[in-house]
């Protein structure tokens, strides 16, 4: 049955566009396919680690992060953009191809094409950042800036593929792409033993796809996990209608997830492959980014840290003292970008506490709340007060304080210390402690 779920005409347009992907006839990735990608593109794509991490002892779970945002350009992209590249006719490869891509595809399809002598052109939306844009130009590939999203980028690709005979490289639905992504899979279960289960981060799908078939096919007991953030959240739509689904976006830490439809070869490929699909919430999301750079020092962009949001939100109890791999898809965060992670991790972690006090407006008052948050070792990061909106008298002032502890029970201790001395006090957005992960202190996983 042909899977129709499109938001309107024009969507139909832009797909019938691309003859790699097509709706009415969706490919299946076959297991050979993948293999041969694993072969062909050995030489350029680094065979990263997967290693045992500290974040084991954290969460009861013996936990092996696949570090792909170690390749070249910082994600795993890379796999199905060189393979897509390599498959190309020598006619094709002379005449060059086209992208529309935000992020790590056009990267990785500028980076490659470079290595491989093959013309790259890509298309970003206005919005596209400027770090990116220059990557992609030291990567010598031609950058068209058009269109005020990537909808609009999509569409100016494929006109001037059509002008100009250029091949269209879709990033998760092109077979190719989705045969190339699948490769990671194989080096997975080559280096890690006894898996139960590996963690995907799901966008277009075709990562999940790729690994899916790779995984069912050399070990079908180990289960297969699509990870996406709710603010995108593509694969459960396409779940729940029997097919893709046009699913509006919202902002996310996790862009590289953002893709408002999953493809149909992806959702064709990996439909009955998969065992398990998690959402996950933003505050989550940040947590699990703060944990890569606090236990194991590793800088991982929204997408990438999707897994261990999974983990953290406790929607993977089931696999509490198994064995999981952790796919660390990328690494491309903006600093600014990560800077707020990071605020909202310690937020969401119980480290950074914000609460409103009313204390006396007298002489000394608000320095008696300053002196009383030091008395337990708390350092407050931000202060505001406020006389004009406050209802109690008019020898009160309302205290916002932003205060830095050393995590949760500090925090706890900071709240029961207010409660005792102030009336009018609460503690805004505290995270209740079933929300955290409690410290796994077994000493069950010393050993990988
Ligand atoms: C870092 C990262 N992780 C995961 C994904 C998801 O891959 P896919 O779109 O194939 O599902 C992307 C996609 O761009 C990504 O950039």
């Amino acid at each position: 049955m042909p899977l129709f779920h499109r938001r309107d005409l024009h969507e139909t347009e832009e797909r019938s566009d691309d003859p790699f992907c097509n709706p009415e006839n969706p490919v299946k990735i076959t297991f050979e396919e993948i293999t041969s990608a694993a072969y062909k593109i050995r030489s350029g794509i680094k065979n990263t680690p997967c290693e045992f991490s500290h974040i084991s002892q954290l969460t009861g779970m013996s936990i092996f992060l696949k570090k792909d945002f170690l390749q070249h350009t910082g994600s795993f992209k890379e796999r199905g953009a060189r393979y897509a590249l390599l498959k190309l006719s020598d006619e094709e490869k002379s005449r060059g191809v086209i992208a529309a891509s935000l992020g790590n595809h056009a990267q990785a399809v500028c980076y490659h094409g470079h290595q491989l002598g093959i013309p790259v052109t890509v298309v970003m939306p206005l919005i596209a950042p400027i770090m990116k844009i220059q990557k992609c130009r030291e990567y010598h590939a031609n950058v068209v800036i058009e269109g005020k999203d990537m909808a609009e980028a999509k569409q100016v690709a494929f006109k001037i593929s059509k002008e100009r005979g250029l091949i269209y490289i879709n990033g998760y639905d092109h077979p190719h792409i989705i045969a190339g992504q699948g490769t990671i899979a194989l080096e997975i279960l080559e280096q890690v033993p006894d898996i139960d289960a590996i963690v995907v981060p799901t966008g277009g799908g075709g990562l999940l796809a790729g690994v899916s078939v790779a995984v069912k096919m050399l070990n079908p007991s180990v289960k297969v996990i699509g990870v996406e953030s709710e603010r995108c959240a593509s694969y459960s739509q396409a779940m729940a209608n029997g097919g893709p689904t046009f699913t509006p976006i919202e902002g996310t830490l996790a862009d590289g997830l953002a893709v408002p439809e999953v493809g149909y070869n992806a959702w064709e490929t990996s439909r009955n492959l998969l065992d398990k699909l998690v959402v996950v919430k933003e505050e989550y999301i940040a947590l699990a980014i703060l944990r890569f750079i606090e236990n194991e020092k590793c800088v991982v962009e929204g997408a990438g840290a999707c897994g261990l949001a999974a983990i953290l939100s406790g929607q993977l109890e089931e696999f509490r003292g198994k064995r999981l791999v952790l796919i660390l898809s990328g690494g491309n965060i903006d600093t600014t970008i990560l800077g707020r992670c990071l605020e909202r991790g310690l937020a969401a972690d119980g480290r950074l506490v914000k609460c409103r006090v009313t204390v006396s407006d007298r002489p000394g008052g608000i320095c008696e709340l300053c002196k009383m948050v030091s008395s337990i070792g708390v350092s407050i990061k931000d202060i505001v007060h406020e006389r004009a909106w406050v209802a109690s008298d008019v020898f009160s002032v309302e205290v916002i304080v932003v205060c830095e502890t050393r995590d949760y029970t500090h925090s706890v201790q900071l709240r029961e210390l207010l409660q005792s001395k102030y009336k009018k006090f609460e503690f805004e957005n505290f995270p209740n402690e079933q929300s955290l992960v409690a410290p796994f202190t077994q000493d069950l996983f010393s050993m990988p």
